[in-house]
């Protein structure tokens, strides 16, 4: 299975692709993920990403689409892979597409989440991550229920960078739903409710959609 999750910021992309990936057994690829990674351990490629990501801006894509082709050629996406929070505009997209066809392995699908700004807000403002094992949690515990690490806020969970990410995923993202739309690979489901329940919801699409 080769797919690709889109949605706004706090949607429950990388929620929903921690169990898609398990249940599918393919790997979550995160560019989010990534970048914070490399700044973690100090990479030139962290510090380089974190001036765009404090801000809510997009890292350029001559960044973003050599670090993910790089990603795609490891043997682990053989069988398939998850892409979550890429591509992020119009030319990501076009990139992906060349670059997969190129190697005659298209994606099957693209699964759009749909939910309001205000749900967002919420969502994002009680936002905790692992530090040590990546896990998100909906509201503030004392440490990580897998692994026992640390939990901490993310630096772009701040009010006004919500505000401007907001907005960058209308002007830039926003517009490669239509682009799936046309290329026949969008399903669009609910991130409102229960987490299985949505995870259900997708799986049930995909069954249609792929098979
Ligand atoms: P990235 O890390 O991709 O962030 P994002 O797209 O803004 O998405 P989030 O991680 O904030 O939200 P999510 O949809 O994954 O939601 P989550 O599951 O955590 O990107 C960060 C930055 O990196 C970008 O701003 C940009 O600078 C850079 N970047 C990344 N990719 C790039 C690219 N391709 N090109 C250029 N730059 C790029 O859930 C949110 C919260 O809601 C959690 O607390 C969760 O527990 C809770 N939750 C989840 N599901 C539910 C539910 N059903 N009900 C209630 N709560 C729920």
């Amino acid at each position: 299975m080769r797919l690709v999750l889109v949605g706004p910021p706090g949607a429950g992309k990388g929620t929903q692709a921690a169990l898609l990936a398990g249940h599918y057994k393919i790997p979550h690829i995160s560019t989010g993920d990534i970048f914070r990674a490399n700044l973690k351990s100090g990479t030139e490629l962290g510090l380089q990403a974190k001036s765009y990501m404090d801000k809510g801006e997009l890292v350029p894509d001559s960044v973003t689409n050599a670090m993910v082709k790089d990603r795609l050629t490891h043997g682990d996406t053989e069988n398939g892979f998850l892409l979550d929070g890429f591509p992020r505009n119009v030319a990501q997209a076009e990139v992906l597409r060349a670059f997969l066809g190129e190697r005659s392995r298209p994606l099957d699908a693209v699964v759009e989440f749909s939910i309001d700004s205000n749900e967002i807000i919420k969502r994002l403002s009680s936002r905790r991550t692992c530090k040590a094992c990546g896990k998100i949690f909906a509201a503030h515990l004392d440490k990580c229920d897998a692994c026992g690490g640390e939990l901490y806020q993310r630096d772009d969970d701040k009010e006004d960078v919500i505000a401007r990410r907001l907005e960058v995923y209308a002007e830039q993202t926003a517009p490669i739903v239509t682009f799936y739309r046309g290329e026949g690979l969008l399903i669009t489901i609910s991130a409102l409710g229960d987490v299985s329940a949505i995870t259900d919801n997708v799986i049930r699409a995909l069954n249609s959609k792929v098979n």
